[in-house]
């Protein structure tokens, strides 16, 4: 039997989301809930699909509650459907506080349903391919920057753009965050537009990350560098580019050899992975459809949310002392 879905909030992302959805195996589309008139004329006429009048109604419908309305609404839908014992997929961030977050997983436990939270950059080509290699970094450099658009602006550039790269360095780096310093200026809204920001974790791990919703130019990469090598990480142009250094015996045609300060040969290799060329979006919902069918764990679970929003939070307190008026 396939799995009944039901989306809410069909605006830029939403209409990804459902065309996704139309490939994917396991389940079946009910329908939507969207409070703008315009826009549900739209989809109801391009994907002939059933417009319910409230959240309440399509939630009776469905098995999968997909949220994919501004962040200041993820937790009032997520309620609903979970209060109702329904899956659900939320966008990012998981919630705008982490208040609600925290009903939310307490929510979860009680109904024993399953939820992922759309962090899609885990699914990203380019990360899968640098993660078949052994990543342990030491110190991270990541440039999330984006041209200004008013949608996701109900929250700051932390919450809406550099959660994504938060989320990552959170499941590569296994340790405890030690310290964070940051920067951060509203520009063109209330809430920090760009923001420069140093976690030190207690392995010694450091992350530098810019993120930035008012640049001229897009850019999303993440630089990894540790003992035996460099993983650059292109998110956008879906490159991996890896510098390793390798033993003597195991050279090949990319390989070259440096004299250290100490005399010693040593053999450094240059790769580019294969990046597979795939769909992060319909990838992300396709394994949580498989998560509920096979009863497995999600890939990005609502735990996994709520901490990188708490290192978000402490990244906006952090803002907020250093004088920037509004942060949340
Ligand atoms: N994973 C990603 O890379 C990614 C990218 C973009 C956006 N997002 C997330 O997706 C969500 C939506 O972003 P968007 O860019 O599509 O925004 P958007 O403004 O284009 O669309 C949001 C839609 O939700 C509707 N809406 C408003 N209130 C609602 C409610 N109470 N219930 C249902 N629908 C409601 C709006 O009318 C609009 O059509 C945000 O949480 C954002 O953070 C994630």
């Amino acid at each position: 039997m396939k799995l009944k879905v039901g989306v809410f909030g069909t605006g830029h992302l939403g209409k990804f989301h459902l065309n996704n959805w139309k490939e994917i195996e396991g389940v079946e589309l009910v329908g939507f809930y969207e409070p703008d008139d315009a826009t549900a004329k739209d989809v109801e006429q391009k994907y002939k699909l059933k417009r319910f009048i409230s959240p309440e109604a399509l939630i009776e419908k469905l098995d999968v509650a997909d949220i994919v309305a501004p962040t200041n609404h993820h937790f009032e839908l997520c309620e609903a459907a979970i209060r109702k014992g329904r899956h659900v997929f939320v966008e990012k961030p998981l919630a705008h506080t982490l208040d609600e977050a925290r009903k939310l997983i307490a929510m979860i436990r009680e109904a024993n349903v399953k939820v992922q939270v759309g962090h899609v950059e885990r699914f990203n080509p380019a990360y899968i391919a640098a993660k078949n290699f052994e990543l342990n970094p030491m110190f991270i450099e990541v440039h999330r920057l984006a041209q200004f658009n008013p949608r996701g602006t109900e929250v700051s550039v932390i919450l809406d753009l550099m959660i994504h790269d938060l989320d990552i360095i959170l499941s590569l780096v296994k340790s405890d965050v030690k310290h964070i310093s940051a920067s951060g200026v509203c520009v063109l809204t209330d809430t920090p537009d760009i923001a420069n920001v140093r976690i030190e974790f207690n392995n010694g791990c450091v992350a530098n990350l810019t993120a930035s919703r008012i640049s001229m130019k897009k850019m999303r990469k993440m630089r990894l560098f540790q003992k035996d090598a460099y993983i650059g990480i292109d998110f956008l142009e879906k490159k991996t580019e890896i510098i390793k250094m390798k033993e003597d015996s195991d050279k090949d045609a990319f390989s070259f050899d440096i004299d250290t300060p100490k005399g010693e040969k040593k053999t450094i290799a240059i790769a580019n992975p294969v990046v597979k060329d795939s769909n992060a979006i319909k990838d992300e919902l396709q394994s949580f459809v498989y998560s509920i069918i096979d009863n497995k764990p999600v890939v990005v679970s609502e735990i996994d949310g709520y901490l990188a929003m708490e290192v978000a939070h402490k990244i906006l307190d952090t803002i907020g002392k250093n004088g920037v008026v509004s942060v949340h």
